[in-house]
């Protein structure tokens, strides 16, 4: 086996795929990929982890809206596993804006939005480490 094999991302399914109903579409998608789920639980994401989340994000004129929305609501973060699950889980969701993403992907399937956009996924590995460790900081 090699290392590809085990790799991990962070996936949020994010407040408006709660509230729409779409968890289990979406974990399905992932599933059905061949992806499996390390770890998965429910919470309210807190001002504080959401500005440690997005810290790449937190001067853009967008990010006061996006944290008032990644707030708002329960969503379901997920640690995913599969060879080259970070890259793998990127496409199975789909550009940024749901307006403009590809049909068959996740976002571009399901979202009519470029901040209501469904999914979370880590954008490389060192995200990916950086982001698990934020969200499920006991390993
Ligand atoms: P980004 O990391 O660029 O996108 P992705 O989620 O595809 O990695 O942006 C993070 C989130 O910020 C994005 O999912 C939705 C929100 N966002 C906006 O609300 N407006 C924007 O113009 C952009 C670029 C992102
Ligand atoms: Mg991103």
């Amino acid at each position: 086996m090699s290392s590809e094999d085990s790799e991990r991302t962070l996936v949020l399914i994010k407040p408006d795929a709660v509230r729409r109903g779409l968890v289990g579409e979406i974990l399905g998608r992932l599933e059905r990929k061949g992806l499996t789920l390390a770890a998965v639980t429910l919470r309210t994401m807190s001002a504080d982890l959401a500005d440690a989340h997005y810290a790449e994000h937190v001067q853009r004129p967008f990010y006061p809206p996006l944290k008032q929305f990644m707030t708002s609501g329960p969503l379901v973060a997920a640690v995913v596993a599969g060879d080259q699950a970070v890259a793998v889980v990127r496409t199975l969701v789909g550009a940024t804006d749901g307006r403009a993403a590809a049909a068959g992907t996740i976002r571009g399937d399901l979202s009519l939005s470029n901040r209501e956009n469904l999914v979370h996924a880590s954008d490389s590995a060192a995200s990916a480490q950086r982001e698990i460790a934020l969200w499920f900081p006991a390993g």
